[in-house]
């Protein structure tokens, strides 16, 4: 099929290249021209297991230019929805998009569907994204298809939880928009639902919530456990045999971050809010999170004094296998050590980066000279640290390396 994306982030990248390796002919649509050089060169503009394998194997068109978009089939609006002050969803992407894609309606003769993938708060598609497209000229039903599909992949492995989902949602504004993506996954080993625009929101949004909150919970029982000496991970393991429950999801630590979680249910919370409704559960949810990462400066304290003290961080990104920093727990934990007055020295395999333009002032180094500071936290589970030498040091752990036990004084934040 003829395929436009709209927006060269995590997710468009992803479908881009995964959907151009299935055979689709893919058009690649961001205003960052840097971002589409690098993909036309076949190079990845982020750090993600096998994507820049697949964007050296396929042929992808970038452009700026959206009349290029013109024969598409099914065009997927995988822009970003980034948090407001207020913690609703900001629009201004999705809405600039709509009006871009509109204009290239104006002069479209051949039916396509205009597919939301990027995450938007229920309403959002029929409130906001279709009149902006009718606005056109053309009717959304007759002229134009238009689907909710929302993207669940996960970062660190997103090349294949986009080929491997657990299913694929189709909101469909009719069954004809629904029948045409569905035909583009037919061949997904996946069961495909399909549902309301509006339903199919939701189900994104709720299903981030419920792994939120799934975190929280597995937290909140870890910090009762650590009171009690019980630890929380044979806890886990107990409760995970039981289906209703599930294994998964079910790690104590510091916290979810990224680009995900915490901006979703921030904007289902709001969202809640503007429809009268307090989600006390779900504000719960974060509050817990937020200070779950500052657990570790607590114990901290309990070993050493942070003024002047050089504390090491292992692990910037907000889970292994990508340099995404965005809502890092690293990130609260490096402000309260910086404020309290420590030297802080940290490192992390891919996320240097991102992280020094947030905090240029801390030293960025090898593993081994941050385990040469005073004390070290460790907070993102990346496989390496397992095989570092922690003895003699002084070890907060939010992330369970076991490795890091024999450390002088180890502390985990659960356990
Ligand atoms: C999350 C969801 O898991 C995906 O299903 C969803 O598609 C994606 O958001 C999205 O909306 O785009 P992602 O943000 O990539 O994916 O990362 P997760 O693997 O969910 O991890 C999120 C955070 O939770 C990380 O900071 C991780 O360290 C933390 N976490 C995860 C725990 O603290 N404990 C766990 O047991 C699992």
């Amino acid at each position: 099929m003829k395929i436009s994306i709209v927006g060269a982030g995590y997710v468009g990248l992803v479908a881009a290249a995964c959907l151009a390796r299935l055979g689709n002919k893919i058009t690649l649509v961001d205003i960052d021209k840097e971002r589409l050089k690098q993909v036309s060169q076949g190079v990845s503009p982020i750090h993600e297991p096998e994507l820049a394998e697949i964007l050296g194997q396929v042929d992808i068109e970038t452009t700026s230019d959206y009349q290029r978009l013109v024969d598409s089939e099914v065009i997927f609006i995988c822009v970003g929805t980034p948090s407001n002050d207020n913690g609703s969803m900001s629009l201004e992407h999705i809405v600039e998009a709509s009006r871009r894609i509109s204009e290239v309606l104006k002069v479209k003769r051949d039916y396509c569907v205009i597919a939301v993938k990027s995450t938007v708060v229920p309403g959002t598609t029929e409130n906001a994204v279709i009149p902006i497209l009718e606005a056109s000229g053309k009717k959304a039903g007759d002229d134009f298809g238009v689907c909710m599909d929302p993207e669940f992949l996960r970062e660190g492995k997103a090349v294949y939880y986009y080929m491997n989902p657990a299913r694929i949602i189709i909101g469909e504004l009719d069954p004809r928009s629904g029948h045409t993506l569905a035909n583009l996954y037919k061949d997904f080993k996946a069961p495909v639902m399909r549902t309301s625009i509006k339903t199919a929101e939701m189900i994104k949004l709720a299903s981030n919530s419920f792994l939120a909150a799934k975190i929280s919970l597995i937290n909140e029982i870890g910090n009762i456990c650590k009171a009690l000496d019980i630890d929380i991970y044979e806890v886990a393991k107990g409760l995970g045999y039981d289906e209703r429950i599930g294994s998964k999801f079910l790690n104590s630590g510091i916290g979810f971050g990224g680009s995900c979680l915490p901006k979703d249910l921030k904007a289902l919370i709001a969202r809640s809010r503007q429809v009268g409704y307090k989600p006390k559960i779900l504000e719960h949810v974060l509050k817990l999170n937020d200070k779950q990462a500052l657990r570790m400066v607590e114990l901290l304290r309990r070993h050493i004094s942070l003024k002047g003290a050089t504390i090491g961080i292992l692990g910037l990104a907000f889970k292994p296998g990508t340099d995404d920093v965005r809502e890092s727990r690293a990130i609260s934990i490096a402000e309260v050590l910086l404020k309290e007055g420590a030297i802080v020295k940290a490192y992390d395999p891919v996320a240097t980066q991102s992280f020094a333009t947030l905090f240029p002032e801390i030293e960025y180094t090898t593993p081994e000279e941050v385990l040469k500071c005073d004390a070290v936290l460790i907070v993102t589970e990346w496989e390496e640290f397992e095989h570092l030498d922690y003895r003699g040091k002084i070890v907060i752990d939010g992330r369970r390396i076991l490795k890091a036990k024999e450390a002088r004084i180890y502390e985990g934040v659960c356990w």
